[in-house]
């Protein structure tokens, strides 16, 4: 029943010991390899708004910024999947965060239960717990050892489904928890996210236009949603795909259905004892949000601020800024994309 649940290791002094770091905060990114240069200048690209001039090119039917890319073609090449590990998939701003903390808590309960003093979720973002493959693993930094990792390995993508490495699609057994959201709320995360890093410098009308051309980092949103869609029709033991307004509406029914997918369900005695509401609480927006870490701490890889991992998350914050014309736009765009596929967003 538990078979998934990360016991092997003993519990770490503290969460840093899930990671191996190797990076400085002066780390600056390698130039581009003259081969990989050559490479891109095969690719279209479409110049996006933002404050530098900046590209995304078009690789394998989604578009990528050119840093993002080196690392996805890296993990293709190099990265060997494990049957035991875990992902946590999406396109940027769906929930991933939510998401990452909460298969951090359920495969880790045994070490960490949700109500120890020192849960790693306390001390940590949850990006620093869950790194993405194309950034802290095979991005430019590289940042992070692989070979340190416990087992269970629970890691993080944004890379499209047809774009994974091979042994993460079809070499291994390993699980894939996706999450999609309306993609009228995720434009608009999106948006205030990209502005308040400072790479982005455009209207949301502006920025519109990109999104529903499916020119955003990892889009077109339909083809990455569809993709993960059918893999967990066609796979449902190796793909679980969630929705962020389900999420919200029956938190607990959800992490009962992950629990269940990864292997872990929890026990009458987990039940009664109250560890499925421990586990809401503490990966909970207001929950983690309120954390020191996440009000004024930084990334280990990247040192974004982790405050902005946490703006609303709410369901139609989209209704305070897209006007009817605008909403409807992106609304045809599902209508059009996804009426056959039996996906409702
Ligand atoms: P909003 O910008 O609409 O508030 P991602 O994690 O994929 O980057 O997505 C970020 C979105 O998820 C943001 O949405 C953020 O506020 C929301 N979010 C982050 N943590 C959350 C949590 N624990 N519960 C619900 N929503 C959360």
């Amino acid at each position: 029943m538990h078979a998934n649940l990360n016991t092997k290791q003993s519990p770490p002094k503290n969460s840093k010991r899930y990671i191996s770091m190797s990076f400085t905060n002066t780390f600056q990114p390698p130039p581009l390899s003259q081969d990989f240069k050559d490479f891109l200048s095969t690719l279209p690209r479409k110049k996006i708004f933002a404050k530098e001039p900046l590209y995304c090119y078009h690789y394998q039917g989604f578009w990528y910024l050119e840093g993002v890319l080196e690392a996805v073609i890296s993990c293709q090449e190099h990265f060997q999947a494990e049957d035991s590990d875990v992902f946590v998939a999406s396109t940027p701003k769906c929930g991933t965060t939510w998401l990452k903390a909460i298969a951090f808590a359920l495969l880790n309960r045994r070490r960490h239960p949700a109500a120890s003093g020192d849960h790693p979720l306390l001390s940590s973002n949850p990006h620093d717990l869950v790194p993405f493959l194309e950034i802290g693993l095979y991005g430019s930094s590289k940042a992070l050892d692989i070979a340190s990792f416990p087992s269970p390995r629970l890691l993080s993508t944004h890379m499209p489904h047809s774009s994974l490495p091979e042994s993460i699609r079809s070499g291994s057994k390993c699980k894939i928890l996706y999450v999609a959201r309306d993609p009228k709320d995720t434009f608009v995360s999106a948006w205030h996210f990209f502005t308040r890093v400072g790479v982005a410098d455009f209207t949301m009308a502006e920025a519109l236009e990109q999104f529903c051309e499916g020119l955003n980092s990892y889009g077109p949103f339909w083809d990455h949603f569809l993709g993960y869609w059918k893999q967990s029709l066609e796979n449902p033991e190796r793909v679980l795909f969630l929705k962020y307004e389900d999420m919200k509406a029956r938190p607990a029914a959800e992490v009962h259905r992950v629990a269940e997918f990864l292997g872990c369900a929890f026990s009458a005695e987990e039940e009664e004892g109250g560890e499925v509401d421990r586990i809401l609480e503490l990966c909970s927006f207001e929950g983690l949000r309120g954390l020191e870490v996440n009000m004024k701490g930084k990334l280990m890889v990247g040192h974004a601020e982790n405050s902005i991992f946490f703006r609303r998350g709410e369901v139609g914050d989209w209704k305070n800024h897209l006007s009817p014309e605008m909403a409807e736009r992106i609304d045809r765009i599902v209508e059009e994309k996804f009426s056959e596929s039996g996906l409702c967003l």
